[in-house]
């Protein structure tokens, strides 16, 4: 049975609830039992405990799921299809100086939102000069339709925004726009600028796509719009938002983004790279795209997790993915609450539709939920009877918090587990380059944004791993909305012209 997403987060905005969302919920009045302990707490309490025994990620779990990405790494890196990473070459070889001029466009798809942006770089002295960025939501009928109107769609949004340009933004007369295309799934890099798509993930379905090029398409969608544009890089977002990052700081050799969607890139050298024939790189180095939302090693995956997978359009797949993105913490904990309200009266006897309905709780509503600090955890209630439908007393509040934490923990845990893991594989390689001096893991998305806890536990975890010297030299910084410029940056390094 597959079903549809109902409203996913956006995968680089990700706002949380308001807390108070103004409709006091009906507080539910609970049997107690001699003990003082609420019936309905008491019969759910066995399922709070299982889960966070399923989910539990002490020091041992978190060893083995960096070795584990260490090694599906090496395995990914020595054969096409070695391991669940698909440690996809970037054709990226050769990183923003600062020395970029000119205007330059960028195209991001990834989400359930899709952005344009121009820029004007000035090289060394002025670097960006001036930036534009328009964001469109992408409609859920082009998400599920074709791909020929997923990419009318966005060349028509491409037209619309070039037509705007002026002010700041110069083209010498004799050139053609060049943007970069950053495009956030799994694609096999034919080179720089082409690819061909492998599989849709975070909930697109859009068909007649996997199998081709994602820029032959692009490019034919802008010629039915008129619009003279040469996509000079293709990247994914993790790649651009390298980058992105790197053009300011020399450090950056890892980026992540925790948000709709997970991934992870970093700078490899070319030598390390077994399955890489005939491929040319001056700097010695290229940038890997580890595409780690397929793996799958050691995860600690309980029976929701499970059902979950098999419910949703692509079982079996991004199981990494599934437990710690943004996309699926909500879906995760609406699927504890409904059995703890199938098994107890926990939250009353009536149980809304809206619970049962597959991503009615979204990752920001968790977080939100999360956030409630007052007595009564009124923000709690209100979110679940908002969202859910549901009534709570004070007891169920305490427990949703419960189940909140413990997904969230997991998760943050797990990512900060997957961050040690390439350092560890790149350190082994480098001796002493990645954990002797400063290392920066550039860092965008949603999720580790707005979700408190969730940053907390990733930050722990990699501390917890490699101990408080070496994770001193470890720097997670946050890059926010840094893959836009990456592109535009990347599709400069890449351009036809002279600069
Ligand atoms: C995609 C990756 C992307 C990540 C973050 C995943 O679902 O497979 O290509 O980098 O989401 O947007």
């Amino acid at each position: 049975m597959s079903f549809t997403v109902n409203s996913p987060p956006t995968v680089r905005h990700f706002p949380l609830s308001r807390t108070s969302i103004g409709r006091t919920p009906r507080v539910t009045m609970v049997a107690r039992s001699n003990s003082g302990v609420s019936v309905s707490t008491a019969t759910a309490l066995p399922i709070l405990t299982k889960l966070q025994h399923d989910c539990a990620t002490p020091l041992p779990v978190l060893r083995h799921v960096a070795d584990a990405m260490a090694t599906d790494m090496r395995a990914g890196l020595a054969v096409d299809g070695g391991s669940d990473l698909k440690m996809i070459l970037s054709y990226v070889d050769s990183l923003p100086t600062g020395n970029e001029r000119g205007l330059f466009y960028a195209l991001d798809l990834g989400g359930t939102n899709f952005r344009v942006l121009r820029t004007q770089l000035g090289g060394k002295d002025e670097r960006v000069i001036d930036t534009e960025v328009e964001q469109v939501s992408i409609p859920q009928d082009i998400m599920f339709g074709t791909s020929e109107e997923l990419f009318d769609f966005i060349a028509s949004a491409l037209a619309k925004f070039v037509k705007k340009e002026g002010g700041k933004f110069v083209l010498p007369n004799d050139r053609s726009r060049e943007t970069g295309f950053t495009f956030s799934f799994p694609v096999k890099q034919t080179s720089i600028d082409s690819g061909i798509l492998i599989k849709w993930t975070k909930g697109f379905a859009v068909s007649g796509t996997p199998g081709k090029d994602i820029v032959a398409c692009l490019n034919e969608a802008m010629g039915r719009q008129g619009l003279n544009m040469r996509v000079s890089a293709l990247v994914n977002d993790t790649v651009a938002t390298l980058a992105g990052a790197r053009y300011w700081d020399n450090d950056v050799m890892v980026a992540v983004i925790l948000g709709t969607g997970t991934n992870a890139c970093y700078v490899e050298s070319v030598d390390a790279i077994p399955k890489l024939q005939g491929h040319k790189s001056i700097s010695g180095r290229t940038i890997i795209n580890t595409e780690w939302g397929a793996f799958s090693n050691g995860l600690p995956l309980t029976e929701f997790d499970r059902e979950m997978d098999a419910a949703s359009i692509n079982p079996g797949e991004q199981l990494f993915e599934k437990t710690i993105s943004g996309m699926y913490l909500g879906e995760i904990v609406r699927r504890v609450l409904v059995r703890m309200a199938d098994g107890s009266s926990l939250f009353g006897k009536h149980i809304p539709e809206r619970l049962r309905t597959p991503f009615t709780l979204g990752t920001p509503n968790i977080s939100s939920m999360q956030q409630d600090t007052s007595d009564d955890l009124e923000a709690v209630g209100s979110i679940l009877y908002e969202v859910t439908g549901m009534d709570s007393n004070l007891a169920a509040r305490k427990m949703v918090v419960e189940v909140c934490d413990t997904i969230a923990k997991r998760g943050g845990r797990l990512a900060g587990a997957g961050i040690v893991g390439i350092l560890q594989k790149m350190e082994e390689d480098s001796k002493g380059i990645v954990f002797g001096k400063r290392t920066v893991v550039a860092m965008d998305g949603g999720l580790y944004e707005h979700y408190p806890q969730y940053k907390r536990y990733l930050k722990d975890a990699v501390k917890e791993l490699l101990g408080p010297k070496i994770s001193s030299n470890v720097v997670i910084e946050h890059s926010k909305d840094g893959s836009g410029i990456g592109a535009a940056l990347l599709a400069a390094t890449n351009s036809i012209y002279e600069h």
